[in-house]
């Protein structure tokens, strides 16, 4: 059992919805097994447990662990390739990049730069787009399960407009698909999505082949990409002429449902937003990536008013790095410069889309997102180094909002200490 006394920010009411932050100035959790039992001002929580471990954090803010919605394992190495719209970075960064995952050697190589890459922004929960090779998602599932990550993922599957070595077809994608559910989906923090890279590179069969995994395992997520370029949303409408729009592509095929993550959405349908709060399905907002790309400004207004959740995501590696603090940030510039008219967005809002919010669109939202009583301790803990811009911002602030707005500013994964899941501490 561990008390751990610090300054707290979270965000347990959506400030979507008329909820504030919430902050603590000095206050105690106690961690047992993992889990927050208590809450409280510290005299007290020392009272009823004078034999817990004390760990001081007074020095730095603590928050909950981040989670990323959207980021792309074997894209490490492609991270900050500028310049090109989504189809030509796709042929010239990342493809290139994603056919060399076939090495296994390679893969162990990656997933080691992935994972700390994520821990060391900060990020404790994930949707993690997977590789097109069964080897390597099997060894990204493995090194997660050392690093102990909250990680979904899966195969990576395509039948069309890639390179050869990075297609597959119905029967080896349900075989190798199912081999890795059977493996490892439920095994501790791990579960398995079904993962179509996008429907400009995945024909009806292959798509309808996914949905029939989620029938068959009842359980299971859904991940893959939608409207984030033009051209992209032309070739989806030619090669699926059946369908009405592109989100349709994945609702005939059986992948659209609560358990559905979405990355982009820059060009949506009304009817798109309208179907996908009917089937309660996520969208990944990924503003560094839409900006990189320049894909477009999301339409966030347009999804809070449909009723569509949203939270954030880095899309590494077109999105420029890990850390869900800069996404954030980036949320809030494209937000306001939005020639339709963004949402203004407070720091609030941001640590809501970082943490909250991620974990729903995750189901995960009993688990984690905030550091209330009995969820699992999954925290972060913001401690920059003494005399630094953020130090000195977050010491002079004038408010909590105010100081977590410092961080969302200033801060990047030199500032993030400490990382804890479960309370076992994956960083410091
Ligand atoms: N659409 C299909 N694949 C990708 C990818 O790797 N990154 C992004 N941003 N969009 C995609
Ligand atoms: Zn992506």
């Amino acid at each position: 059992m561990q008390i751990f006394r610090a300054r707290i920010l979270d965000t347990p009411t959506d400030p979507f919805t008329g909820g504030t932050l919430r902050s603590d100035a000095d206050v105690a959790l106690v961690v047992d097994a993992g889990r927050i039992v208590a809450r409280t001002d510290f005299s007290t929580a020392r009272e009823r447990h004078p034999y817990a471990e004390v760990v001081d954090l007074r020095s730095g803010v603590l928050l909950p662990g981040f989670v990323d919605t959207h980021v792309h394992y074997p894209q490490v190495r492609a991270i900050g390739h500028l310049g090109k719209p989504l189809l030509d970075w796709l042929d010239e960064a990342a493809l290139p990049e994603e056919s060399k995952l076939g090495d296994d050697a390679y893969a162990r190589a990656v997933a080691h730069e992935f994972l700390t890459g994520l821990t060391s922004a900060g990020t404790t929960s994930a949707m993690v787009f997977g590789s097109h090779f069964a080897s390597a998602v099997d060894i990204l599932f493995a090194s997660a399960a050392e690093v102990g990550l909250r990680m979904t993922t899966g195969l990576v599957t395509s039948d069309r407009n890639l390179p050869e070595v990075l297609l597959t077809d119905v029967d080896r994608s349900v075989t190798e698909s199912q081999e890795l559910i059977d493996r490892w989906h439920g095994r501790g923090r791990l579960r398995f999505a079904v993962t179509p890279r996008f429907s400009f590179s995945a024909g009806p069969e292959l798509l309808a082949a996914g949905g029939g995994l989620v029938r068959d395992n009842p359980g299971i997520w859904v991940t893959s990409h939608l409207n984030e370029n033009r051209d992209e949303i032309t070739g989806v409408a030619k090669i699926h002429p059946e369908s009405r729009d592109y989100l349709d592509t994945y609702g005939r095929a059986g992948l659209l449902g609560a358990q559905t993550i979405l990355a982009h959405n820059v060009h949506p349908t009304d009817r798109e937003l309208t179907r996908m709060a009917e089937v309660g399905a996520a969208a990944a907002h990924c503003p560094t990536s839409n900006s990189a790309l320049a894909s477009g400004f999301f339409p966030l207004r347009r999804h809070l008013d449909a009723g569509v959740r949203v939270a954030l995501g880095s899309d590494v590696g077109a999105g420029i790095g890990f850390s869900l603090l800069k996404e954030g940030v980036q949320a809030y510039f494209m937000q306001q410069l939005d020639p339709a008219g963004g949402v203004p967005l407070t720091s609030t809002h941001l640590l809501h889309l970082a943490t909250t919010a991620g974990a729903a669109a995750l189901g995960l939202d009993a688990e984690v997102g905030d550091l209330s009583v009995g969820k699992r301790f999954d925290a972060v803990w913001i401690d920059p180094a003494a005399g630094q811009p953020l130090d000195v911002g977050i010491a002079y602030a004038g408010s909590d909002e105010d100081a977590l707005a410092k961080i969302f500013a200033l801060g990047t994964p030199a500032d993030v200490s400490r990382v804890w899941i479960d309370g076992e501490l994956v960083k410091g």
